[in-house]
């Protein structure tokens, strides 16, 4: 389950309800999936494709996707470092940014045009999918490892335009965790 926080708004959002309907205000789409046939994390790509392949099928009518991959990064993935620089500055894109997450974790960090920036913390079975033209970044979670289904509108992937705002310099690209529970404070707001 994907965990959103609202720094400028002190909120953590960690119900599946909330996180989607708080997403979708903002232009983001979140869903759930679980795959039609069971599958281990970590199966070979095609086998991973193939367990997907209804929902895929369903994203790529709904959003003009031609092409789904997965990417598997781990800590010792050459050129990590250089890869993560790529995309943990604020930039967009023409293409939408869809991820699908395997196995890892990762951190998406929302700029909307109107409102306060939020983190997505992604875990196993989220999908999101980042509109073309939103200003985000992104960073990898402490064990740094992510794999995750890509799909892209142009086969050939798409280029970031950086901002250069330094916006992502407010943020800590801090994850709090598979096993986070809201401290006290906000679990009685939960309630
Ligand atoms: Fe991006």
């Amino acid at each position: 389950m994907a965990v959103v926080r609202i720094p400028e708004q002190n909120r953590t959002l960690c119900q599946f309800e909330e996180v989607r309907e708080y997403l979708a205000s903002i232009g983001i789409d979140y869903e759930r999936w679980n795959p039609s046939r069971p599958v281990a994390a970590d199966a070979p790509a095609e086998e991973i494709l193939a367990a997907y392949a209804d929902e895929i099928g369903k994203l790529k009518a709904r959003g003009g996707y031609v092409t789904a991959d997965v990417i598997d990064v781990r800590p010792d993935t050459p050129g990590l470092e250089a890869m993560l620089a790529k995309f943990n500055r604020e930039h967009w894109h023409d293409e939408d940014e869809v991820r699908f997450i395997i196995r890892g974790r990762g951190l998406f960090h929302i700029h909307p045009p109107e409102g306060p920036v939020c983190a997505i913390e992604v875990e196993a079975g989220d999908l999101i999918r980042v509109p073309r033209g939103t200003r985000h970044w992104f960073d990898l979670c402490a064990e740094r490892e992510i794999r995750a289904i890509r799909l892209f509108q142009n086969p050939a992937g798409w280029t970031p335009h950086y901002t250069e705002s330094g916006v992502d310099k407010h943020y800590e690209p801090v994850c709090l965790g598979p096993a986070y529970i809201p401290a006290p404070s906000t679990r009685r707001a939960l309630l």
